[in-house]
């Protein structure tokens, strides 16, 4: 996402844990010189993020919340930063849509475990147990942090569990158009494996 966002011609600030992680997004955004004066990257903890309050016009968190204990303390870091009419983007694992990759995959026991339990909980693609959020959820911590909630949309909806798809350019341009078209509809985007939820702050007058 900072490639992209400084790709677009944004000034951006990325925030990673990580050491390791750090260098390697340093590496990407060095081997693009147009792009680099653009991106600030520093170590820190989602947690206790380095900024002055309404600092950014967006804040984008995409695949972390889903590794830690819960989302309401990492929303609530993360809004305060979100500037008078900016926008909160937040990727995480979808917990409606629990047991779907292992039913669509063929592991009937987990998934069947899954969906009566109704857990939040479950192994995700890199073998780590990671928890889920639903889209209402992440709407109420938003309104909570003084966010309007915009629509939600459901990621990685028919693909998920194809991790061997060798797609074509075109098959794979077909499927992305059809994952998008999916996305803002019910009841497809119920069963993304994730869900996208952005929450704008109002602007004062
Ligand atoms: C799946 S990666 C997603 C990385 C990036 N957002 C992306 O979409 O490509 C999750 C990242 O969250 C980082 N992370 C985990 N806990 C964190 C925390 N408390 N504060 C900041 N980053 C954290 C990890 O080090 C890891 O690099």
């Amino acid at each position: 996402m900072v490639l992209r966002l400084a790709a677009a011609g944004h000034h951006v600030s990325g925030v990673e844990k990580s050491p390791g992680m750090l260098e390697a997004a340093a590496k990407r955004v060095a081997a693009v010189p147009e792009i680099a004066e653009r991106v600030t990257l520093s170590e820190g903890d989602i947690y206790t993020l380095p900024f002055d309050d309404a600092a950014f016009d967006a804040v984008v968190c995409h695949g972390v919340v889903m590794y830690l204990a819960d989302s309401v303390a990492p929303v609530a870091h993360l809004a305060r930063l979100v500037a008078d009419g900016g926008i909160l983007s937040v990727l995480t694992k979808n917990r409606l849509a629990v047991g779907v990759r292992e039913a669509l995959s063929g592991d009937y026991a987990s998934a069947r475990a899954q969906i009566e339990s109704g857990q939040a909980a479950s192994v995700g693609n890199l073998g780590i147990t990671t928890r889920g959020d639903t889209p209402d959820d992440l709407d109420d911590l938003a309104r909570a942090n003084g966010l309007t909630p915009l629509p939600w949309q459901g990621v990685r909806i028919f693909h998920d569990h194809r991790t061997d798809w060798k797609p074509t350019e075109e098959e794979y341009q077909a499927a992305l158009e059809t994952e998008w078209a999916a996305s803002s509809r019910s009841p497809y985007r119920e069963l993304g494996r994730l869900v996208h939820v952005m929450a704008r702050r109002e602007a004062t007058a």
